[in-house]
């Protein structure tokens, strides 16, 4: 049940890959736990998602491309508000936002959480639901803090002392009383890359529990009476398979809403445990299904409220990764293929860090399979990168696939809906791909090509 992030790329012994990889039986297969649940592979050999040939998609939108298989992301959205049947599901819109997928979300009955002014400009102009928004950032504008206010956006996270002074004095003109959340930094260590652990002491986000500030932060805003304090907030990090740290995070926000009441006698109504729930990338991943990881956390709140004889709040969680992440794939044509006697051989596709930054930022591990076709050849060890002008260029670092990959074949990398386009940049001047919806035997783009046309556009000296 356990992933570790950091893959073996500096560790990695020769020709023989990191310890977990396996050569495969059959490098044509496809891991059901890696793939949507609409792609298939065809008897001639070809990758189909929603009915549709990556052949006939390349042809039709190019490459690089993400695919997102709508059926897979609409079963996602209602797996978390199924599972979590009492809660609220806020989907993360961090790892990936565009109107498309805040109107599926919305059809879907999810919230939504954004971190940014643009975030919210997006959801706002698929013409989401203003009190089903979640305004997350640890250093929001006046300017976003008040088109948030205008908006009328369900719940405001505050994360430091100045945005409490800051959304005070904007609400105060208004004369509004935004619902708003603490968040709370509970000092869990969470089992995962440092730069997405977000509940050590030694971070940027949020309150500490540990030094007072959670609790300060909470009495500052009931004695101040202009902002309406709902509940507690915490999100201890990102890609995480162990939820001992759920665990850990629930019980100390909730002995920190017991001792608000035992201070204040109010008893705040709403707790907000985040997201963070890991996905599959590789064979060595195992995530549990939303109906266990609900099943564990219902658990651990019932049992912690019993413990402080608190009332159950109204619980929040807010997904990304686990909801769109495994729903997309990238499909990239083989350009080069190189191979380094007795290491490995690089197979360099017309993407790269610029449509996903993961690996060389987390040292993620990927998978990859050819796409446009079956071979019979027996399968070598590849490593397949970029076409940036950066070493660290690297999709996936390591990955059997067939001897006989050449240039023009596809290959497609899944669990890259999250994190990925929306991390996205133009290094190297290299335009962002689009993303394609594909469902029922129909592909239609939802984020369009960028062009160097739109780079020079930007280039007004
Ligand atoms: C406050 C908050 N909520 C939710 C998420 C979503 O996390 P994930 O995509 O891992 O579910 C993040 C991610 O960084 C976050 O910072």
């Amino acid at each position: 049940m356990r992933a570790h992030e950091a893959g073996a790329l500096h560790g990695d012994i020769g020709n023989r890959g990191p310890a977990w990889l396996r050569s495969p039986e059959d490098v044509n297969a496809l891991v059901p736990q890696l793939w949507p649940r609409t792609v298939v592979r065809t008897d001639e050999g070809v990758l189909e998602v929603g009915g549709v040939s990556v052949t006939d998609l390349a042809a039709e939108h190019g490459t690089p491309a993400y695919f997102l298989d709508e059926d897979d992301l609409r079963a996602r959205c209602r797996d978390f508000k199924e599972a979590f049947a009492d809660a609220d599901v806020y989907y993360a819109g961090k790892s990936f936002l565009c109107k498309a997928v805040v109107r599926i979300v919305d059809e879907e009955g999810l919230f939504l959480d954004v971190c940014s002014g643009g975030e919210l400009a997006v959801a706002l102009a698929a013409g989401f639901p203003a009190e089903r928004l979640g305004f997350h950032g640890n250093n929001k504008s006046v300017s976003e803090l008040r088109r948030a206010l205008d908006a009328g956006v369900g719940r405001i996270i505050l994360d430091s002392f100045h945005e409490i002074d800051r959304l005070t004095e904007l609400a105060r003109e208004a004369g509004k009383r935004p619902a708003v959340l603490i968040r709370v930094t509970v000092g869990v260590e969470a089992h995962t890359h440092e730069f997405i652990a977000t509940a050590h002491e030694d971070q940027k986000f949020g309150f500490s529990l540990a030094g007072g500030a959670a609790f300060e932060a909470a009495t500052r805003v009931l004695d101040d009476g202009v902002l309406d304090l709902r509940g507690l907030h915490s999100h201890i990090g990102s890609q995480i398979f162990d939820t001992s740290g759920f665990e850990v995070a629930a019980r100390r926000v909730l002995g920190l809403q017991a001792q608000i009441r035992d201070a204040r006698g109010v008893e705040l109504a709403e707790l907000d445990l985040g997201g963070g729930f890991g996905i599959a990338y590789t064979t060595q991943d195992d995530p549990s299904p939303a109906s266990d990881l609900a099943k564990r956390i219902n658990k651990i709140v019932d049992a912690e409220c019993q413990a402080e004889s608190l009332q159950r709040p109204k619980l929040s969680i807010e997904p990304g990764r686990a909801v769109v992440g495994p729903a997309v794939f990238t499909l990239y044509e083989v350009g080069t293929v190189k191979n380094v006697d007795g290491i490995r051989t690089y197979v360099s596709v017309d993407g790269g860090m610029s449509d996903n930054i993961r690996t060389a930022l987390y040292d993620a591990s990927y998978s990859a399979t050819l796409a446009g076709r079956a071979s019979t050849e027996p399968p070598i060890l590849a490593r397949v990168v970029g076409k940036h002008c950066e070493s660290g260029d690297i999709v996936v670092k390591d990955e059997f696939l067939p001897a006989d990959v050449q240039p023009g074949d596809l290959v497609a990398v899944p669990g890259t809906g999250a994190y990925c386009r929306s991390m996205a940049s133009n290094y190297n001047h290299v335009p962002r791909p689009p993303v394609v919806a594909v469902r029922d035997g129909a592909s239609r783009v939802i984020v369009r090509r960028e062009t160097e046309d739109d780079l020079l556009a930007l280039d007004v000296g």
